[in-house]
């Protein structure tokens, strides 16, 4: 038995609540864990809402929060290979058994093992900001030298993305609230501030010719209003709208599988995925973690401790 956070029905933030609940069995490809840290993730707050109702696989209420964790192993499914009972894992829980809680299941297929010096807090913001960041690169595959700007940079999956640029020696310029821009900069990202001016016109100021790429994390009429900065429309990638297709762009392919999760382990522990943590809350702080996360103007990533 152990303590959780989550929701009884959909709706706003007035249906989350915390209880207990039994430690959940792995399945044949799951693992159980004592969680660590839980990564916290606008997906979250989608799910609770019910606008994305499609994802949650029906599953009974009440329902806990989160995606992704770090932890050790409790038990696991006869099916699972490569990770045993003591390990220190990270991934996703994919069929439902929500993160922000004392225990849980994680998908071994989307689990891996945590690689020796690379911290649990960072580890648990791998599997979605982190293999994010990794994919959407990946899909631009730009040569050292093109430039990139990253829409949206301040937020979790933003900063792993301007992180992750500047390491490949790709130009990276970044448009964020002014609150980000000191982030952005320690970084090594040109920074634009949406709300002084012009984003159009400040972008083309710093690359005149148009950009090789374009990561975009708003979507909306923001993706809108900077995809047309793409020298070439295939090149606009973006992570949460899957309109940019309208626009000629692509939505980012993502890959959950353990090989990419080790991957990025591997960056993180070079320094080249360092995710930038901003705040880190205890499980019965989670309603403050997520509405930080759920007011849309986060700074980098927002972590639940839990154990
Ligand atoms: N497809 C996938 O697998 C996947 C994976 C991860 C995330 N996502 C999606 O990708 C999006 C971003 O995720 P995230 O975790 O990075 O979210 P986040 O941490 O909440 O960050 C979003 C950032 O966007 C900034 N922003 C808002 N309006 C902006 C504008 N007009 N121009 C520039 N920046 C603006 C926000 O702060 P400021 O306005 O203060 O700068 C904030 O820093 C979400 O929609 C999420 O659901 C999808």
């Amino acid at each position: 038995m152990g303590q959780a956070w989550g929701f009884g029905r959909y709706g706003g933030p007035e249906v989350q609540e915390f209880f207990d609940r039994p430690d959940p069995v792995p399945a044949r490809d799951e693992v159980l864990i004592r969680v660590d840290v839980a990564g916290v993730n606008p997906l979250d707050h989608l799910l609770r809402s019910g606008l994305v109702s499609g994802l949650d696989g029906g599953r009974p209420f009440p329902r806990v929060l989160g995606m992704e964790a770090s932890g050790t192993v409790l038990a696991r499914g006869e099916d699972v290979d490569g990770i045993e009972v003591g390990d220190a894992v990270f991934g996703f829980a994919l069929t439902g058994g929500g993160t922000y809680a004392e225990t849980t299941v994680l998908s071994a297929p989307n689990t891996a093992r945590i690689p020796a010096g690379l911290a649990t807090t960072v580890a648990a913001t791998l599997p979605v900001a982190g293999t994010t960041a990794v994919d959407a690169l990946d899909q631009l595959g730009l040569p050292a030298g093109a430039t990139v700007l990253v829409n949206g940079v301040g937020g979790g999956v933003g900063l792993a993305v301007g992180r992750l640029a500047v390491g490949r020696r790709l130009r990276v310029v970044g448009t964020g609230s002014a609150a980000k821009r000191e982030h952005a900069e320690a970084i090594g990202v040109r920074f634009i501030d949406y709300a002084a001016g012009d984003v159009v016109a400040a972008a083309r100021e710093l690359v005149p010719d148009g950009f090789d790429g374009i990561v975009d994390l708003v979507g909306g009429t923001s993706l809108r209003t900077v995809a047309p900065l793409a020298r070439d429309p295939r090149n606009v990638i973006a992570v949460g709208d899957s309109s940019v297709s309208e626009l000629g762009g692509r939505p980012v392919e993502r890959r959950l599988d353990r090989e990419n999760l080790e991957r990025s382990a591997r960056l993180a522990l070079d320094g080249l995925l360092a995710p930038v943590i901003t705040a880190v809350h205890p499980l019965s702080d989670a309603p403050a973690a997520l509405a930080t996360v759920e007011n849309g103007h986060t700074s980098g990533k927002v972590v639940i401790k839990v154990t």
